[in-house]
This record gives C-alpha cells, sequence and structure tokens, in this order.
C-alpha cells in the first residue's frame, strides 16, 4: 500500500490526473465505474486509456475487478492525489512531509508551504464502504453513499467550522479545501494525552480548555468529540482540534453534547491526575458554566477549588 502520496504525485503526468478524474466523474453514479465510461469521462482515447490504466493501478491509487463487467474505484490514495494535485495548482502547498498523526478517521501530514501547515485527508465512510463492498460487488446501489462524499462533506463541515472560529477561538488557522481533505495552519504542540503535566500545572490547564470551549460555544459552536485525543497544549495556551463532527449551539441535542464533552474531559483529568486540585465531579456545572462564558468558567473552577 502506499503510504504517503507525496513521491507519487512527484511522477504523475497530466493524463494521469484526468483518467483519476475520470474515474472520479464516474463514481458519481456507481463505486465501480465501467471500462468503458472511461474514455467520456477521462477525455482519453484508446491507447493512451489502457497506459495510464496500468499506470495508475500499479501506483494503487486505482483498483480494478473483473467479474460482471471491467470496472475500476478509486482507492483513497488515488483520492487523495486528486486533492494534493489541487493544492499544489492553487500554489497552497509545495511537498507533503512525514506523518503528524493518525487520526480515528483521518491521516494527517506536514506540509511544506511559506510556513509550517497539517494536511488533513479524512477517511469516513471509507473503511464502511470497504466491508459494504466486498458483499455487495457490482450491484449499482443507486442509495449507496459513497464514500468520497462521506469523506469529502466532513471536510467540508470541519473546514467550515475553522472558518467561522478561527481567529476568535484557539483552533488551527484554516487554510485551504479540497474534495476531502484540509490544509491549515500546523499546531506546535503536545496532545493532552501525552503531556506529562505538573500537577500544579494541571487547573490552569483545564481552565484554558474550558475557557477556549466557552469562545466556541459563544461562536454557535459544540465541538461533540472533546476529549485529551483532540487539544494541544502548546507553550502560549491550548488549542482545540478536530472539528468536523461539531453541532450549532441551537441544535437539539447542543446541551447534552456539551456536557459529555465536559465530562469526557474531567474525567481523563481525575484518572490521570487524581492528585491535581480540580473539581472533577460536577461536570454539569461546568458545562452551564462554558455556556455562559469565560468569567463563568474561571469562577466554576476556582469556587470548586474552595
Ligand atoms: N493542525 C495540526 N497540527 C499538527 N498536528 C495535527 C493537526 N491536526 C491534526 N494533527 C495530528 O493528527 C492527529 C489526527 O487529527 P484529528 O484532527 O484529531 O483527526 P481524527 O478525526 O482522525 O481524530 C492528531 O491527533 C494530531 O496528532
Ligand atoms: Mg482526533
Amino acid at each position: 500500500m502506499v503510504e504517503n502520496v507525496a513521491g507519487v504525485i512527484a511522477d504523475l503526468e497530466p493524463e494521469d490526473i484526468h483518467l483519476l478524474s475520470g474515474v472520479e466523474q464516474g463514481m458519481r453514479f456507481s463505486e465501480w465505474v465501467q471500462r468503458s465510461d472511461l474514455p467520456k469521462y477521462s477525455g482519453l482515447n484508446h491507447d493512451d486509456l489502457q497506459y495510464r490504466i496500468d499506470r495508475c493501478a500499479d501506483r494503487e491509487l486505482i483498483e480494478r475487478k473483473t467479474i460482471q463487467y471491467e470496472g475500476y474505484t478509486l482507492t483513497f490514495e488515488g483520492y487523495d492525489a486528486l486533492a494534493l494535485h489541487t493544492f499544489a495548482e492553487r500554489g497552497t502547498i509545495d511537498g507533503v512531509g512525514a506523518p503528524l498523526g493518525v487520526g480515528k478517521e483521518s491521516d494527517v501530514y506536514e506540509v511544506q508551504s511559506y510556513r509550517p501547515m497539517a494536511l488533513k485527508y479524512h477517511r469516513e465512510g471509507y473503511t464502511e464502504f470497504r466491508a459494504v463492498d466486498r458483499e455487495r460487488e457490482y450491484t449499482a446501489d443507486r442509495d449507496h453513499v459513497s464514500w468520497l462524499y462521506t469523506a469529502r462533506q466532513a471536510a467540508e463541515r470541519e473546514f467550515e467550522t475553522l472558518e467561522a472560529l478561527y481567529p476568535d477561538v484557539a483552533v488551527p488557522r484554516p487554510i485551504d479545501q479540497n474534495r476531502h481533505a484540509i490544509v491549515m495552519e500546523r499546531i506546535d504542540g503536545v496532545e493532552l494525552r501525552q503531556a506529562a503535566l505538573d500537577p500544579s500545572d494541571v487547573p490552569a490547564v483545564v481552565r484554558a480548555v474550558f475557557e477556549v470551549y466557552a469562545d466556541a460555544v459563544a461562536d454557535g459552536f459544540i465541538h461533540a468529540d472533546l476529549s485529551e485525543y483532540n487539544v494541544f497544549v502548546t507553550e502560549s495556551g491550548v488549542v482545540i482540534f478536530d472539528w468536523p463532527q461539531a453541532v450549532a449551539t441551537d441544535h437539539d441535542n447542543s446541551a447534552e453534547l456539551l456536557e459529555r464533552d465536559v465530562e469526557n474531559l474531567l474525567s481523563y483529568v481525575a484518572r490521570k491526575y487524581p492528585n491535581a486540585a480540580v473539581a472533577t465531579d460536577d461536570p454539569a456545572r461546568i458545562a452551564d458554566a462554558v455556556r455562559e462564558g469565560r468569567t463563568a468558567v474561571a469562577d466554576a473552577l476556582t469556587n470548586a477549588r474552595d
């Protein structure tokens, strides 16, 4: 499997991109695109087409199946290559570097540009698609939601949320979005789960997290997946990231989701720093404070210690 598409994209030629975007277009109608439809979608002629199919299949950018008919589908590396190509064309990035992290539903790489950036490829929908597809094989299912669509929607939602929050709220600065990928500021810090905090610093860090969260709520957003995995501790404070599942504060479940977020963070703190002076036993009260704003957060966490 191609681990990092950066090396691959370097030797992709314009006709390879035509083929990949042809397969992408066909995938709007079915997961496996018939070989006979590819000239139409890719604009490539007969001779060129076979050559491009072989090149892209060798590089694992597309996958071939020949059961009822000869069909092709993009692998996620193929979809990555299309997004990367677009970012390169737009001048957003110059190159891709080392992996920064693998999340539950994403791969994140460092990217080179005029400043350090992070490129996040969303993978939502891909794993389920593979599992379903094994059984389904070639049956064209009109209701089937393609993983391309699911992953792209997650990227769009995350990017829109970052754009709404930045710079009022300490989140990564959004830079660009294409297909299932977003480019954002690279945060220089450690994930909260990996930070070895001095117990005396824990109250200030917890307070900072909920102050940032209060800012997000003031801007109308509930994170809905807050945990020690989605908070960076940096030299200058904390940054909350990973926003694709965020919901609006006027969403039906927003109160519950906010309380669950607060509870997640507090229970992590209680487990990891049992001796820190943080009241971790009343998430509902802290959640109320987060909804009220920064000052309320500071009060709630300070009073809890008395
Ligand atoms: N802006 C960023 N700067 C630096 N590292 C990042 C950035 N965004 C994500 N990462 C790294 O990638 C990992 C996965 O990103 P995340 O947004 O949490 O995706 P997931 O939804 O898959 O959990 C994170 O745990 C983090 O280590
Ligand atoms: Mg995450």
